[in-house]
């Protein structure tokens, strides 16, 4: 049997940012930035290095820069070209995604993050896509992941659900799935329940939903009719969980782990740590942590 293939990514980027203020008052938090782009930017890389083809962002008001920062900048461009500055030409050229190859529409009311990923149901289609959770940073190390659970889905169809563990006190903060171990291997395995921010001492198990999916398109559907769930809002996981009894879902284990850049913990944490990678900075980054340490 052949599967469609996924060529979409959604992006929900509608969120206020309530976990991040005074920063993002007027700045959306997918803007702010981790060592040299944007959160948002090391999601979008994240997701083109996985083979995704068209990126469709759920935006909402103050979000615009959003759009600008992912269209041509003319002026920029043409003024590095002119000053010969071909290193930073060839970063932003390198970085702007093809003529065509992105969609926003808008998120009216913060109504939820399943909400929010059914407003993109028009710009999907009848086709399986990919859901980035744009506060979570995944670095290198562990991209291969999504790269994985879209290679499964274009062999054998169904559902996947990106997962890391969390300790026991957090998990009323997440997804939170549980697995069949007697069932898997190689870092993924069927889905038997999930529930979204159980409360301490309920949850099934401590693996969390972390930010990466991807779905089938008959998550719409359900969308369309789910009712309001944890904090009053409709959970894309209340859904999965209805989907559920009719597709398969596999959870995948993150190699590594990620940086949650919607508190401020997150952030500092995701600037450290890619920090220290980077080619340019990173060794002068040590010196300064272990002076200050
Ligand atoms: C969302 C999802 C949750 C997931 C989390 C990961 O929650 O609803 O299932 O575990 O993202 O960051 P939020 O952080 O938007 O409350």
């Amino acid at each position: 049997m052949t599967h469609k293939p996924v060529r979409k990514a959604v992006f929900p980027v509608a969120g206020l940012g309530t976990r991040f203020l005074p920063a993002t008052k007027a700045m959306p938090k997918e803007m702010l930035t981790v060592v040299d782009r944007p959160i948002i930017q090391h999601v979008v890389d994240e997701a083109r290095a996985a083979g995704i083809e068209h990126l469709v962002f759920v935006t909402g008001r103050n979000k615009a820069v959003i759009e600008e920062h992912f269209d041509y900048q003319f002026e920029l461009s043409e003024t590095l070209r002119a000053r010969g500055k071909t290193e930073a030409m060839t970063l932003i050229d390198d970085l702007l995604p093809g003529a065509g190859t992105t969609s926003f529409t808008r998120q009216q009311k913060p109504l939820g993050l399943g909400h929010a990923v059914w407003c993109a149901r028009e710009l999907i289609g009848n086709e399986p896509f990919a859901l980035l959770l744009p506060d979570v940073i995944v670095p290198e190390k562990g991209r291969a992941c999504l790269a994985n659970m879209i290679a499964a889905q274009n062999t054998s169809g169904g559902n996947y659900i990106a997962v890391e563990e969390v300790v026991p006190d957090l998990v009323d903060q997440y997804g939170i799935v549980d697995i069949d171990t007697s069932n898997g291997d190689g870092g993924m395995w069927p889905v038997k329940a999930m529930v979204e921010k159980p409360a301490i001492g309920t949850a099934p198990s401590n693996l969390s939903i972390m930010g990466r999916y991807v779905l089938q398109p008959e998550i719409f559907d359900i969308l369309s009719r789910q009712a309001a769930g944890a904090g009053g809002e409709i959970q894309i996981t209340d859904a999965m969980d209805k989907l559920m009894t009719a597709q398969p879902f596999h959870a995948v284990k993150l190699a590594g782990r990620s940086f949650d850049c919607g508190s401020k913990l997150g952030f500092l944490s995701a600037n450290l740590h890619l920090g220290l990678q980077d080619e340019k900075v990173g060794a002068a980054l040590r010196d300064e942590i272990s002076a200050l340490l």
